[in-house]
């Protein structure tokens, strides 16, 4: 008998897609939901592309079963998605709204009767609007105690079912682009002290929850997941070498090192120290950073391009260059920080529409580094293509090039679980289209195409993508 053919990927493994709450559920003034910051802030002309917001997104809050049952016969093995905290708390805090309990609890009991894992990210980015006018959202330290009464009702209402819970998605994100950059809420511009003030209080948040969470006598697994973006040093000069290290210190180590060890990187603290842009912290706060990182199960990765890091010299280029939110290839600028590093393009890579480089290995790298720096379990919680998707007469679509990127993608994942990582799960983002926060409904990364136009109207009807018969082959065949 022919042996039968083994991936190196584990029989238990999690093939999975994710989505948030913002991007996919619409409904925004329904069941309760209370208005948030990006409700709000969708509505400030400029702020997106031709001036999209989630108000209807992909209308999920409505289609939800239509939804779970196309990743049922798709055989997904776990769904992420987010809760929106302005369902549960229309307020932020205080009454709990019971309309926004059963929605998701119609979710979680939607997959578990496909025997889809539930996988639960408790903030993706959306927070209650009451939060950010009585005390100016994460800027104070007041939403620490709201997101953990919040994250403690998650577990009290859904914690039989969900044994996966990702506190934060991509802290680095919503705070760069908040505080930083002005492109997300609260549309704040080089403000970097609150930046790291408003990091602070983001990981003593996750922190408690944990600690919340295990106290409250929960088994599962809970993490933060993290945008991952690994650096190549540009040549073996040393001070580009150095501008490598800098850069993994000041915009990958400042947050895994938190969640996995609970302290933050010497040298990166004390360059801020120096510049006075360090985050104030509580007495006890290092201590609860440490028992919650004792506490964590597995980093959450969301891994889409690796970066290149040279020295940049003091008059050189910004974090503030133009992003592409067009996909008109080429119109992105080059950042970094001056006197630190700059991250010039790749020359070996391709890049997608909206200049991110396509990296396959680079995921393998951000394993291998976890691995073993950090020693914990991954989770892959992002990766995946953002393209222009084209719908033939036939209502076919033919999407080659994003199985070619996940293909290559699961390919270098599996070399790093070959080499020793131990990765319990993969979710493609996303598993319909969705809105793309600053990028519009344009920029399309499902399985499952959507019919709608940037402006709101279209038929909302999905049709399956020849990836869609991809994915389901793989997860048939653990990922050969
Ligand atoms: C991650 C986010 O940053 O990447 C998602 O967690 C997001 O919410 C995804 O949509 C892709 O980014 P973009 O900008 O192409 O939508």
């Amino acid at each position: 008998m022919e042996e039968m053919k083994k991936t190196g990927f584990p029989e238990n493994f999690l093939w999975g897609s994710a989505s948030a709450a913002y991007q996919i559920e619409g409904g925004y003034l329904d069941g309760g939901k209370g208005m948030t910051n990006w409700d709000t802030f969708v509505r400030i002309p400029g702020k997106t592309y031709k001036e999209t917001t989630g108000d209807v997104a992909v209308d999920h809050y409505h289609r939800y079963k239509e939804d779970i049952a196309l990743m049922a016969e798709m055989g997904l093995k776990t769904y992420r998605f987010s809760i929106a905290w302005a369902r549960i708390y229309p307020q932020g805090t205080g009454d709990i709204n019971e309309e926004g309990i059963t929605f998701y609890q119609n979710i979680i009991d939607e997959c578990l009767k496909y025997g889809i894992e539930p996988m639960v990210t408790i903030y993706h980015w959306d927070l209650p609007q009451a939060l950010v006018d009585a005390y100016g959202g994460w800027e104070s330290p007041q939403i620490i105690s709201d997101y953990v009464n919040y994250a403690k009702t998650l577990f009290r209402y859904y914690g039989n079912k969900v044994k996966y819970w990702i506190t934060m998605n991509e802290q680095n994100i919503f705070t760069s682009l908040g505080w930083l950059t002005a492109q997300h809420p609260p549309g704040k511009f080089d403000d970097q002290k609150m930046f790291y003030q408003v990091n602070h209080h983001a990981f003593m948040a996750h922190a408690k929850a944990v600690l919340a969470y295990r106290e409250m006598g929960g088994t599962g697994l809970i993490g933060a997941s993290f945008a991952y973006t690994p650096s190549y040093a540009l040549d073996c000069r040393p001070e580009n070498a150095m501008a490598k290290y800098n850069y993994d210190d000041l915009k990958n180590f400042w947050w895994m090192d938190v969640y996995a060890y609970g302290r933050y990187p010497k040298a990166a603290m004390a360059y801020l120290k120096e510049k006075g842009i360090a985050p104030v912290m509580q007495d006890g706060d290092q201590e609860l950073l440490k028992q919650a990182a004792a506490a964590i199960s597995f980093m959450g990765v969301n891994y889409y391009q690796s970066c290149v890091c040279e020295y940049n010299p003091m008059d050189g280029v910004t974090p503030y260059g133009t992003m592409n939110t067009t996909g008109v290839k080429g119109s992105a600028q080059e950042i970094g920080i001056p006197g630190i590093y700059n991250n010039p393009a790749n020359p070996y890579l391709k890049t997608t529409d909206w200049d991110w480089s396509i990296d396959p290995d680079g995921l393998r790298y951000c394993c291998r580094e976890i691995t073993s720096r950090y020693a914990l379990p991954i989770i892959i919680s992002e990766n995946g293509l953002g393209a222009f998707d084209q719908k033939t007469e036939e209502n076919e679509i033919h999407d080659d090039y994003r199985i070619h990127y996940l293909k290559e993608h699961i390919r270098a994942l599996e070399e790093a679980v070959t080499e020793g990582c131990e990765v319990l799960a993969y979710c493609t983002w996303s598993f319909t289209d969705l809105l793309s926060w600053l990028n519009g409904y344009q920029k399309r990364y499902g399985f499952v195409y959507v019919d709608r136009e940037e402006a709101d109207g279209g038929s909302m009807n999905r049709y399956k993508k020849d990836s869609f018969y991809w994915y389901q082959k793989v997860i048939q065949n653990n990922g050969l």
